[in-house]
Protein backbone atom coordinates (compact mmCIF):
# COMPACT_ATOMS: atom_id res chain seq x y z
CA UNK A 1 0.00 0.00 0.00
CA UNK A 2 1.00 3.35 -1.01
CA UNK A 3 1.09 6.55 0.80
CA UNK A 4 0.37 4.45 4.60
CA UNK A 5 1.77 6.46 7.40
CA UNK A 6 1.96 4.04 10.23
CA UNK A 7 3.08 5.34 13.79
CA UNK A 8 3.13 4.01 17.23
CA UNK A 9 0.65 5.55 19.52
CA UNK A 10 3.21 7.02 22.01
CA UNK A 11 3.53 8.25 25.38
CA UNK A 12 5.51 11.27 24.47
CA UNK A 13 2.57 12.12 21.66
CA UNK A 14 -0.42 11.69 24.76
CA UNK A 15 1.37 13.91 26.96
CA UNK A 16 2.05 16.56 24.64
CA UNK A 17 -1.32 16.47 23.05
CA UNK A 18 -4.06 16.14 26.15
CA UNK A 19 -6.08 18.58 26.52
CA UNK A 20 -4.97 20.87 29.36
CA UNK A 21 -7.36 22.80 31.81
CA UNK A 22 -7.01 26.49 31.55
CA UNK A 23 -6.49 28.91 34.61
CA UNK A 24 -10.24 30.61 34.08
CA UNK A 25 -11.69 27.11 32.31
CA UNK A 26 -15.09 26.52 32.58
CA UNK A 27 -16.73 23.21 31.77
CA UNK A 28 -18.18 24.51 28.16
CA UNK A 29 -14.62 24.65 27.63
CA UNK A 30 -14.57 21.07 28.05
CA UNK A 31 -17.03 19.57 25.97
CA UNK A 32 -20.83 18.44 25.97
CA UNK A 33 -21.26 14.93 25.35
CA UNK A 34 -23.83 12.39 25.25
CA UNK A 35 -23.55 8.77 25.48
CA UNK A 36 -27.02 6.48 24.25
CA UNK A 37 -27.68 3.42 25.16
CA UNK A 38 -28.80 0.83 27.98
CA UNK A 39 -31.48 -1.31 27.95
CA UNK A 40 -33.58 -3.03 31.39
CA UNK A 41 -30.61 -6.51 30.84
CA UNK A 42 -27.84 -4.10 30.62
CA UNK A 43 -28.17 -0.87 32.56
CA UNK A 44 -24.60 -0.97 33.24
CA UNK A 45 -22.67 -0.17 30.22
CA UNK A 46 -24.16 3.18 29.48
CA UNK A 47 -23.41 4.42 32.77
CA UNK A 48 -19.67 3.20 32.71
CA UNK A 49 -18.95 5.42 29.63
CA UNK A 50 -20.42 8.32 31.35
CA UNK A 51 -18.00 8.10 34.38
CA UNK A 52 -15.10 7.23 32.21
CA UNK A 53 -16.04 10.21 30.13
CA UNK A 54 -15.97 12.54 33.33
CA UNK A 55 -12.81 11.37 34.84
CA UNK A 56 -11.08 11.38 31.80
CA UNK A 57 -12.11 15.58 31.38
CA UNK A 58 -15.24 15.67 30.12
CA UNK A 59 -16.98 19.04 31.00
CA UNK A 60 -20.33 17.81 30.64
CA UNK A 61 -21.40 14.51 30.15
CA UNK A 62 -25.55 13.11 29.60
CA UNK A 63 -27.02 10.19 29.44
CA UNK A 64 -29.54 9.27 26.70
CA UNK A 65 -31.44 6.35 27.76
CA UNK A 66 -34.73 4.83 29.36
CA UNK A 67 -36.16 6.25 32.58
CA UNK A 68 -35.72 2.72 34.12
CA UNK A 69 -31.92 2.23 33.51
CA UNK A 70 -31.82 5.88 34.41
CA UNK A 71 -33.34 4.69 38.07
CA UNK A 72 -30.69 2.11 38.36
CA UNK A 73 -27.49 4.03 37.62
CA UNK A 74 -28.51 7.25 38.55
CA UNK A 75 -26.56 6.66 42.06
CA UNK A 76 -23.28 5.50 40.66
CA UNK A 77 -23.78 8.81 38.13
CA UNK A 78 -24.02 11.64 40.14
CA UNK A 79 -22.03 14.29 38.09
CA UNK A 80 -24.14 12.99 34.90
CA UNK A 81 -27.48 14.48 33.53
CA UNK A 82 -29.96 12.46 31.84
CA UNK A 83 -31.89 12.83 28.72
CA UNK A 84 -34.83 10.00 28.70
CA UNK A 85 -35.77 7.85 25.66
CA UNK A 86 -38.77 6.54 25.23
CA UNK A 87 -38.93 2.71 25.44
CA UNK A 88 -40.57 -0.73 24.81
CA UNK A 89 -40.59 -3.70 26.94
CA UNK A 90 -37.02 -2.18 28.02
CA UNK A 91 -35.45 -1.79 24.86
CA UNK A 92 -35.07 2.02 23.59
CA UNK A 93 -36.97 3.04 20.93
CA UNK A 94 -37.18 6.10 18.08
CA UNK A 95 -40.04 8.38 19.91
CA UNK A 96 -37.77 10.88 21.56
CA UNK A 97 -36.75 13.95 19.80
CA UNK A 98 -33.02 14.24 20.95
CA UNK A 99 -31.63 18.09 20.92
CA UNK A 100 -28.30 17.05 18.81
CA UNK A 101 -27.55 20.70 18.61
CA UNK A 102 -26.85 20.58 22.51
CA UNK A 103 -24.02 18.39 21.89
CA UNK A 104 -20.09 18.65 20.86
CA UNK A 105 -20.15 14.77 20.47
CA UNK A 106 -22.11 11.75 21.03
CA UNK A 107 -21.64 8.21 20.92
CA UNK A 108 -24.08 5.27 20.66
CA UNK A 109 -24.26 1.56 21.15
CA UNK A 110 -23.26 0.84 24.56
CA UNK A 111 -25.61 -1.91 26.47
CA UNK A 112 -28.68 -0.61 24.05
CA UNK A 113 -29.53 -4.64 22.95
CA UNK A 114 -30.53 -5.73 19.54
CA UNK A 115 -33.90 -5.42 19.10
CA UNK A 116 -35.31 -4.40 15.86
CA UNK A 117 -37.02 -1.53 17.87
CA UNK A 118 -33.50 -0.45 18.50
CA UNK A 119 -32.28 0.24 14.86
CA UNK A 120 -34.37 3.34 13.87
CA UNK A 121 -33.00 5.02 16.99
CA UNK A 122 -29.39 4.39 15.75
CA UNK A 123 -30.52 4.93 11.72
CA UNK A 124 -31.41 8.38 13.34
CA UNK A 125 -28.31 9.47 15.44
CA UNK A 126 -26.45 8.31 12.31
CA UNK A 127 -28.45 10.75 9.93
CA UNK A 128 -29.09 13.55 11.79
CA UNK A 129 -26.07 14.21 14.33
CA UNK A 130 -24.37 16.90 13.07
CA UNK A 131 -21.28 15.91 15.45
CA UNK A 132 -18.25 13.76 15.76
CA UNK A 133 -19.91 10.37 16.39
CA UNK A 134 -18.48 7.54 18.06
CA UNK A 135 -20.43 4.23 17.48
CA UNK A 136 -19.52 0.89 19.24
CA UNK A 137 -20.87 -2.76 20.34
CA UNK A 138 -24.74 -3.36 19.39
CA UNK A 139 -24.91 0.67 17.57
CA UNK A 140 -21.94 -1.39 15.47
CA UNK A 141 -24.24 -4.65 15.07
CA UNK A 142 -27.59 -2.02 14.00
CA UNK A 143 -25.54 -0.59 11.44
CA UNK A 144 -24.35 -3.63 9.47
CA UNK A 145 -26.82 -3.24 6.79
CA UNK A 146 -26.66 0.66 6.61
CA UNK A 147 -22.83 1.12 6.31
CA UNK A 148 -23.70 3.52 3.21
CA UNK A 149 -25.43 6.15 5.53
CA UNK A 150 -21.88 6.35 7.08
CA UNK A 151 -20.45 8.21 3.29
CA UNK A 152 -23.28 11.02 3.79
CA UNK A 153 -21.62 12.12 7.34
CA UNK A 154 -20.46 15.54 7.13
CA UNK A 155 -18.98 14.85 10.77
CA UNK A 156 -16.18 12.50 11.79
CA UNK A 157 -17.49 8.87 12.45
CA UNK A 158 -15.49 6.76 14.90
CA UNK A 159 -16.58 2.81 14.39
CA UNK A 160 -14.63 1.24 17.66
CA UNK A 161 -15.20 -2.74 17.21
CA UNK A 162 -13.65 -5.49 18.91
CA UNK A 163 -12.43 -8.36 16.10
CA UNK A 164 -15.58 -10.01 16.39
CA UNK A 165 -17.92 -7.10 15.50
CA UNK A 166 -15.18 -5.99 12.45
CA UNK A 167 -15.07 -9.31 10.56
CA UNK A 168 -19.49 -9.12 11.16
CA UNK A 169 -19.56 -5.81 9.49
CA UNK A 170 -16.87 -7.11 6.61
CA UNK A 171 -18.45 -10.41 6.08
CA UNK A 172 -15.54 -12.38 6.95
CA UNK A 173 -14.38 -14.74 9.79
CA UNK A 174 -12.19 -13.32 12.72
CA UNK A 175 -9.46 -15.47 11.26
CA UNK A 176 -9.52 -13.93 7.83
CA UNK A 177 -9.36 -10.17 9.52
CA UNK A 178 -6.65 -11.24 11.68
CA UNK A 179 -4.33 -12.16 9.03
CA UNK A 180 -4.47 -9.16 7.85
CA UNK A 181 -6.19 -6.35 10.00
CA UNK A 182 -4.07 -2.92 8.68
CA UNK A 183 -5.40 -3.83 5.27
CA UNK A 184 -8.81 -4.03 6.17
CA UNK A 185 -8.91 -1.18 8.51
CA UNK A 186 -7.53 0.97 5.87
CA UNK A 187 -9.82 -0.21 3.20
CA UNK A 188 -12.75 -0.09 5.37
CA UNK A 189 -12.07 3.81 6.82
CA UNK A 190 -11.56 4.88 3.34
CA UNK A 191 -14.19 3.07 1.48
CA UNK A 192 -16.88 4.17 4.36
CA UNK A 193 -15.15 7.34 5.49
CA UNK A 194 -14.70 6.42 9.16
CA UNK A 195 -11.85 6.93 11.77
CA UNK A 196 -11.59 3.01 12.80
CA UNK A 197 -10.65 2.26 15.97
CA UNK A 198 -10.13 -1.99 15.81
CA UNK A 199 -9.65 -3.79 19.09
CA UNK A 200 -7.48 -6.14 20.42
CA UNK A 201 -3.96 -6.74 22.11
CA UNK A 202 -2.93 -4.63 19.98
CA UNK A 203 -5.25 -1.68 18.81
CA UNK A 204 -5.11 -1.03 15.29
CA UNK A 205 -6.48 3.11 15.27
CA UNK A 206 -7.00 4.13 11.07
CA UNK A 207 -8.09 7.35 9.96
CA UNK A 208 -9.96 7.59 6.25
CA UNK A 209 -6.65 9.51 5.24
CA UNK A 210 -4.29 6.32 5.60
CA UNK A 211 -2.84 6.92 8.24
CA UNK A 212 -2.85 4.56 11.14
CA UNK A 213 -1.44 3.71 14.99
CA UNK A 214 -1.00 0.91 16.92
CA UNK A 215 -1.44 1.01 20.14
CA UNK A 216 0.62 -1.30 22.63
CA UNK A 217 -0.53 -0.45 26.18
CA UNK A 218 -3.27 -2.43 28.08
CA UNK A 219 -2.92 -6.03 28.94
CA UNK A 220 -5.30 -9.23 29.47
CA UNK A 221 -7.25 -7.87 32.87
CA UNK A 222 -8.89 -5.26 30.32
CA UNK A 223 -10.36 -9.08 28.78
CA UNK A 224 -13.21 -8.79 30.57
CA UNK A 225 -16.65 -7.39 30.21
CA UNK A 226 -17.01 -3.59 30.08
CA UNK A 227 -13.87 -2.60 29.51
CA UNK A 228 -14.94 -1.54 26.02
CA UNK A 229 -17.64 0.91 27.38
CA UNK A 230 -14.75 2.38 29.69
CA UNK A 231 -12.41 2.79 26.36
CA UNK A 232 -15.91 4.51 24.47
CA UNK A 233 -16.33 7.02 27.41
CA UNK A 234 -12.30 8.07 27.42
CA UNK A 235 -13.01 8.48 23.31
CA UNK A 236 -16.12 10.52 23.80
CA UNK A 237 -14.24 12.48 26.27
CA UNK A 238 -11.05 13.15 24.04
CA UNK A 239 -13.29 13.66 20.79
CA UNK A 240 -15.35 16.00 22.53
CA UNK A 241 -12.85 18.42 23.78
CA UNK A 242 -12.00 19.38 20.33
CA UNK A 243 -8.59 17.74 19.33
CA UNK A 244 -7.90 16.60 15.82
CA UNK A 245 -9.81 12.80 15.73
CA UNK A 246 -7.14 11.11 14.87
CA UNK A 247 -4.85 12.51 17.79
CA UNK A 248 -7.98 12.20 20.02
CA UNK A 249 -8.69 8.47 19.63
CA UNK A 250 -4.80 7.56 19.79
CA UNK A 251 -5.35 8.73 22.99
CA UNK A 252 -7.69 7.12 24.16
CA UNK A 253 -6.56 4.08 23.76
CA UNK A 254 -3.25 5.07 25.23
CA UNK A 255 -4.87 6.45 28.42
CA UNK A 256 -7.43 3.33 28.54
CA UNK A 257 -4.60 0.72 28.57
CA UNK A 258 -2.39 2.76 30.58
CA UNK A 259 -5.00 2.77 33.47
CA UNK A 260 -5.60 -0.80 33.02
CA UNK A 261 -1.47 -1.26 33.52
CA UNK A 262 -1.11 1.24 36.05
CA UNK A 263 -3.76 -0.45 38.41
CA UNK A 264 -2.61 -4.05 37.81
CA UNK A 265 1.07 -2.59 38.32
CA UNK A 266 0.14 -1.31 42.03
CA UNK A 267 -3.78 -1.76 43.26
CA UNK A 268 -4.88 -4.94 41.01
CA UNK A 269 -4.03 -8.15 39.47
CA UNK A 270 -4.64 -9.33 35.66
CA UNK A 271 -7.36 -11.44 37.11
CA UNK A 272 -9.22 -9.21 39.59
CA UNK A 273 -9.07 -5.80 37.83
CA UNK A 274 -12.50 -4.30 36.85
CA UNK A 275 -13.91 -2.38 34.25
CA UNK A 276 -14.53 0.46 37.19
CA UNK A 277 -10.56 -0.25 38.34
CA UNK A 278 -10.10 1.06 34.66
CA UNK A 279 -12.01 3.96 35.30
CA UNK A 280 -10.31 5.00 38.55
CA UNK A 281 -6.61 4.39 36.98
CA UNK A 282 -7.23 7.38 34.94
CA UNK A 283 -6.22 9.60 37.90
CA UNK A 284 -3.59 7.46 38.23
CA UNK A 285 -2.06 7.92 34.52
CA UNK A 286 -2.87 11.78 34.96
CA UNK A 287 -1.36 12.45 38.21
CA UNK A 288 2.01 10.94 36.57
CA UNK A 289 1.85 14.05 34.04
CA UNK A 290 1.21 16.41 36.52
N1 LIG B 1 -4.55 -6.95 26.10
C1 LIG B 1 -4.75 -5.62 25.97
N2 LIG B 1 -5.98 -5.06 25.82
C2 LIG B 1 -7.05 -5.87 25.82
C3 LIG B 1 -6.93 -7.26 25.96
C4 LIG B 1 -5.58 -7.80 26.12
N3 LIG B 1 -5.37 -9.12 26.25
N4 LIG B 1 -8.16 -7.81 25.93
C5 LIG B 1 -9.04 -6.79 25.76
N5 LIG B 1 -8.36 -5.62 25.68
C6 LIG B 1 -8.97 -4.29 25.47
C7 LIG B 1 -9.35 -4.09 24.01
O1 LIG B 1 -8.31 -3.50 23.28
C8 LIG B 1 -10.56 -3.15 24.14
O2 LIG B 1 -10.14 -1.82 24.30
O3 LIG B 1 -10.18 -4.18 26.21
C9 LIG B 1 -11.23 -3.63 25.43
C10 LIG B 1 -12.32 -4.68 25.19
O4 LIG B 1 -13.36 -4.14 24.45
P1 LIG B 1 -14.59 -5.07 23.94
O5 LIG B 1 -14.05 -6.26 23.26
O6 LIG B 1 -15.51 -4.18 23.22
O7 LIG B 1 -15.21 -5.60 25.31
P2 LIG B 1 -16.56 -5.20 26.07
O8 LIG B 1 -17.37 -4.28 25.26
O9 LIG B 1 -16.22 -4.69 27.40
O10 LIG B 1 -17.30 -6.57 26.28
C11 LIG B 1 -17.89 -7.29 25.24
O11 LIG B 1 -18.85 -6.31 23.31
O12 LIG B 1 -19.46 -7.81 21.66
C12 LIG B 1 -19.90 -6.82 22.52
O13 LIG B 1 -22.07 -6.70 23.22
C13 LIG B 1 -20.90 -7.42 23.43
O14 LIG B 1 -21.24 -6.43 25.55
C14 LIG B 1 -20.38 -7.26 24.83
C15 LIG B 1 -19.09 -6.57 24.69
MG1 LIG C 1 -17.57 -3.88 23.26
Amino acid sequence: QTNVRRVLSTERAFVESLPKRKPFAHKGNHGRGLVVGGNSEMPGAVGMSAKAALRAGAGLISIGTSKDVASIIASQCFEATFQFLAETNGFLTDETEIPFHNFDAIAIGVGLGREPQTRKLVKRIVHDAQCPLIIDADGLYHIKNELSVLKQRTKPTILTPHPGEMARLLDITVSDLLVNPFRYSLEFAREYNVFLVLKGKYTIITAPTKEQAVNITGNPGLAKGGSGDVLTGISLAMVMQGQPVFRAICNACYLHGRSADLQVNDSNSERDLMATDVIDGISKVYRTYT
